[in-house]
């Protein structure tokens, strides 16, 4: 089982009618963190020129099902699914072969799962994709949520050093033979030096300077996580709650090119 890594490309493509730099791939993933289908494909429709893709996360998965990954799809736009499997490592093979079959570009599986639901995770993205004659998802192992502290993570009972768990995670990912990494882009740089320049390193936990910071607790602006080595920025509130969306959208593009 397993394909040669050399085989596959970023899964991830900029639209075609991308009005921001037509030369470069828009790193802008837009995470729809909302609870209906009509909300999402209103969001698409006015986003899709100025974004690299959507991710579709527990929220909207949950209340619209998967018709609404094939509706965006059907719009022509990546998507990144981002429902975070953890499970034994046959389920977890039943879900990624799901989610292939919706044609999603990206989606997440946790890494604290372990080694053995991460690799077969992989090996049946890949399988499955080829079998249906399209490129293979790019499978990312969640580290640890840009949600979580030091006293979190004690809480839960595991290493309070966010830094050494993170890449503990990302050792054990790239070990298991992933091409993705979600991390929070404070930790961008130590994890680049783990595994190979070729990993996409996918960071939410994005802010401007002056934006709230929500319930994130690691954050960086666009600019510093793009330059620090992130390869992907997923957004959510600083967009898609904004009173117009696309002009919020627009002024992160136009700070990353600045
Ligand atoms: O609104 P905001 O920009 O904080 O949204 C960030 C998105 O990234 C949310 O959809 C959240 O589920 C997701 N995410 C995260 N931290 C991770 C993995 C995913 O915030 N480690």
């Amino acid at each position: 089982m397993g394909y040669g890594k050399s085989k596959l490309e970023s899964p991830l493509v900029a639209l075609p009618d991308c009005n921001y730099n037509s030369r470069m791939r828009n790193p802008v993933i837009v995470a729809l963190d909302v609870p209906t289908a009509e909300a999402a494909l209103k969001l698409v429709e006015q986003l899709a020129p100025v974004s690299g893709g959507f991710k579709v996360g527990s929220e909207l998965f949950t209340s619209a099902g998967p018709d609404i990954v094939r509706r965006i799809r059907g719009l022509g736009a990546p998507v990144f699914l981002d429902l975070k499997f953890h499970d034994i490592p046959n389920t977890v093979v039943k879900a990624v072969a799901a989610a292939v079959q919706l044609d999603v570009q990206m989606l997440t599986v946790h890494a604290s799962g372990g080694v053995e639901m991460l690799k077969v995770a992989e090996q049946v993205a890949q399988e499955s994709a080829w079998k249906l004659g399209h490129a293979p998802p790019l499978v990312l192992a969640v580290t640890v949520l840009t949600s979580l502290d030091t006293a979190a993570l004690s809480q839960i009972g595991l290493d309070p050093n966010v830094s050494r768990q993170v890449r503990r995670l990302a050792n054990m990912a790239n070990q298991a033979g992933l091409r993705g990494l979600v991390c929070s882009p404070r930790e961008v740089v130590e994890v680049r030096q783990i595994v190979p320049a070729s990993t996409q390193l996918v960071t939410p936990g994005i802010r401007a300077q002056s934006a709230p910071a929500d319930d994130q607790k690691r954050t960086l602006t666009p600019r510093e996580a793009l330059s620090l080595g992130a390869n992907w920025l997923v957004i959510g509130r600083p967009i898609c709650a904004a009173e117009d969306p696309r002009a919020a959208a627009e002024e992160i593009l136009k700070e990353i090119a600045e």
